[in-house]
C-alpha cells in the first residue's frame, strides 16, 4: 500500500456507499445517515470535489457500478452489507457493555463519527496511515468534532499497535472493546495479520470482540475471488494496494485460537458473506 498518498481504496469504498444510496432497496440495508455523512466526509476532507459526489449520487452510476460487478459478483452491494454488519457489531458490543471501539484502517468510514454522540460514555478510536488520517481529521474538523472520538494517524507497519495504544492516555487496556478491521486484513502480509490479532488481544479486556472481513484462499495459496481472480489480483497489484492475506473459513477457528481469540460465528449471524468478502467475529 502506498503510504505517502491518501488511500485510493478507502475513497473507492466511500464513493461506493454514496452511489449505493441511489440504488432502490438499499435504504433497508444501509445504516441510517451513512450516505449523507460519507458524502460530507469525502468533500470536507478534500478527498473528492462536490461534483464527484453529485455524479456518484446519480442513479445511472448504479448501472455503471453494476456493469463492473462481473469481475467480483455482488461486490457493489456487498459494501453496503459490510457497513451494516460493522454498525451492528459496534452497537451489539456496546449493548453488551463495551466502553471502547477501535477502528483499524478507518479510511473515510463514518461509523465512529455517527455513533460517538449517541454513545457519549464510549471512547471511539480510529487509526489510519497519516496521509489518509490527516485528510479525515480535516473533514471531521469541518463536520463537527466529537469529544469521545480520537483520531490516530499512524502506520501500523512502522509502529506496533500495542505501543500506539499504550501511549494514548484515553485508551484503557483492561476495558471491554469492539475492534473493527473492515476491508483491511487482505492488504497486510500474513505475519502482520497474525501479529495484529495477537496485539489486539494484548490491548483489550475480557469480553472484547473483533469484527473483520477476509478473503477466501484458493488451492494455490492466494486469495480466491472466483473466475476472474488473476485479473482482480493483477489490478490490485498495479494500483499499488495488493491483497496479501487470505484464509479458508474452515481454518479460521484454529488461526484465531493460536492468536488469542475464539472464532464466534454465531455473532456473525446472517451476514456470513456478501460479494467476495467473508465476515468474521472473534471474541475473548
Ligand atoms: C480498503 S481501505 C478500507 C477503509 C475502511 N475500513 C472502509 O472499509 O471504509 C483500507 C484502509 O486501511 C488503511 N491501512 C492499510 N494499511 C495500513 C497500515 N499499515 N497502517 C494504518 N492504516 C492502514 C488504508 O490507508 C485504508 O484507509
Amino acid at each position: 500500500m502506498r503510504k505517502d498518498k491518501p488511500s485510493k481504496t478507502a475513497r473507492k469504498v466511500a464513493l461506493n456507499i454514496v452511489t449505493l444510496g441511489a440504488k432502490p432497496g438499499m435504504d433497508n440495508v444501509l445504516p441510517p445517515g451513512i450516505v449523507e455523512a460519507t458524502s460530507e466526509m469525502l468533500v470536507a476532507s478534500g478527498a473528492v470535489g462536490a461534483n464527484t459526489i453529485r455524479w456518484a449520487r446519480y442513479q445511472r452510476m448504479v448501472s455503471v457500478y453494476e456493469a463492473f460487478d462481473w469481475m467480483m459478483p455482488g461486490q457493489f452491494e456487498a459494501f453496503g452489507h459490510r457497513k451494516a454488519f460493522f454498525d451492528r457489531q459496534a452497537r451489539e458490543g456496546i449493548g453488551a457493555d463495551a466502553t471502547q471501539v477501535l477502528i483499524l484502517g478507518a479510511g473515510y468510514d463514518t461509523l465512529a463519527w455517527r455513533l460517538a454522540p449517541e454513545f457519549a460514555g464510549v471512547n471511539f478510536f480510529e487509526i489510519d496511515h497519516p496521509a489518509t488520517a490527516c485528510l479525515k481529521a480535516k473533514g471531521i474538523g469541518q463536520m463537527g468534532r466529537r469529544d469521545n472520538l480520537h483520531l490516530i494517524p499512524e502506520d501500523l507497519g512502522k509502529r506496533k499497535l500495542v505501543d500506539v495504544m499504550e501511549s494514548n492516555d484515553a485508551w484503557d487496556p483492561t476495558a471491554q472493546t469492539v475492534i473493527v478491521a473492515e476491508g483491511l486484513l487482505m492488504y497486510l502480509p500474513p505475519e502482520a495479520v497474525r501479529d495484529l490479532f495477537g496485539q489486539c488481544a494484548a490491548i483489550t479486556g475480557t469480553g472484547s470482540r473483533m469484527a473483520f472481513t477476509y478473503i477466501n484462499r484458493g488451492g494455490d495459496g492466494r486469495p480466491d475471488v472466483g473466475r476472474w481472480t488473476r485479473l482482480v489480483l493483477w489490478i490490485l497489484k498495479v494500483s499499488g494496494e495488493p491483497w496479501l492475506w487470505s484464509i479458508r473459513p474452515e481454518e479460521l477457528g484454529q488461526f484465531l485460537d493460536k492468536n488469542g481469540w475464539i472464532n464466534t460465528p454465531d455473532l456473525v449471524r446472517a451476514s456470513g458473506q456478501h460479494g467476495v468478502e467473508l465476515f468474521g467475529v472473534a471474541t475473548r
